[in-house]
């Protein structure tokens, strides 16, 4: 049976103990796509970010939850080397705050001067697994760009993170129940299904990605 890791959602960094950065990724796509890999009778570990809702999980479906890109990277970790396909549609932070003391291990008080957040960049988690990918394994990132620079950006993305597929989408996909993805691997654009609902489209990808993994 293939096993199949799947991440989604967003990270939370945070600012001090009650604050933090993050984004308005759902994890939809990446939550569907597990449910909709798992009813193949895959073996899937998800790997789930902070999300408000998220519905309920398939029978099997091994779930694992992470708050921060740290988190993230410890279960990645932990998960990898079992994986033959990881599917990276979590929208993990490229930035952090920076460890502060005044902010980080409490609350950090108002008052009424300026404050500055200095940020760190956060590793780039695909592009670490990226480089030691085993060639039984298959990579899947994902990539939200504005519309004019869509596949440009996106197969710079494939190759400067070495992985086999990217998954192009237009920044209105946050947030939204549809989605208009774009298939691109090193040869070029593979597939554009055209717009459908997230659900759908899990379904869809799924068979996409298994006929390429095992052809
Ligand atoms: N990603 C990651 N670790 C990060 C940032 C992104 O693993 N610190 C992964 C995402 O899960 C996604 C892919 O990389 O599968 C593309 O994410 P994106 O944020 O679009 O790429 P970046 O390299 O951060 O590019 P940029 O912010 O410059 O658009």
């Amino acid at each position: 049976m293939l096993n199949v890791l799947i991440t989604a959602g967003p990270t939370h960094e945070p600012i001090d103990s009650v604050r933090f950065i993050g984004n308005r990724s759902s994890g939809k796509v990446g939550i569907a796509i597990a449910n909709a890999a798992r009813r193949r009778n895959l073996d899937v570990v998800l790997l789930l970010g902070p999300v408000a809702a998220s519905p309920a999980p398939e029978h099997g479906l091994a779930v694992h939850r992470f708050r921060t890109c740290d988190d993230l990277q410890t279960l990645l970790n932990a998960h990898i080397a079992a994986a033959q396909l990881l599917i990276m549609a979590a929208a993990v932070a490229d930035y952090r705050p920076k460890p502060n003391s005044a902010m980080q291990g409490g609350k950090f008080r108002r008052t009424n001067e300026p404050v500055r957040l200095e940020l760190e960049p956060t590793p780039d988690l695909l592009a670490g697994v990226g480089e030691v990918k085993r060639p039984d394994q298959y990579f899947v990132g994902f990539a939200l760009e504005p519309q004019d620079e869509l596949i440009a950006a996106a197969t710079s993305k494939l190759k400067r993170k070495r992985i086999d597929l990217i998954v192009a989408n237009p920044l209105e996909t946050m947030e939204s129940d549809q989605i208009n993805a774009t298939l691109i691997d090193n040869s070029g654009v593979v597939a554009a299904p055209g717009m459908m609902s997230k659900v759908d489209f899990a379904e869809w990808f799924v068979d996409a990605v298994l006929a390429r993994v095992t052809r």
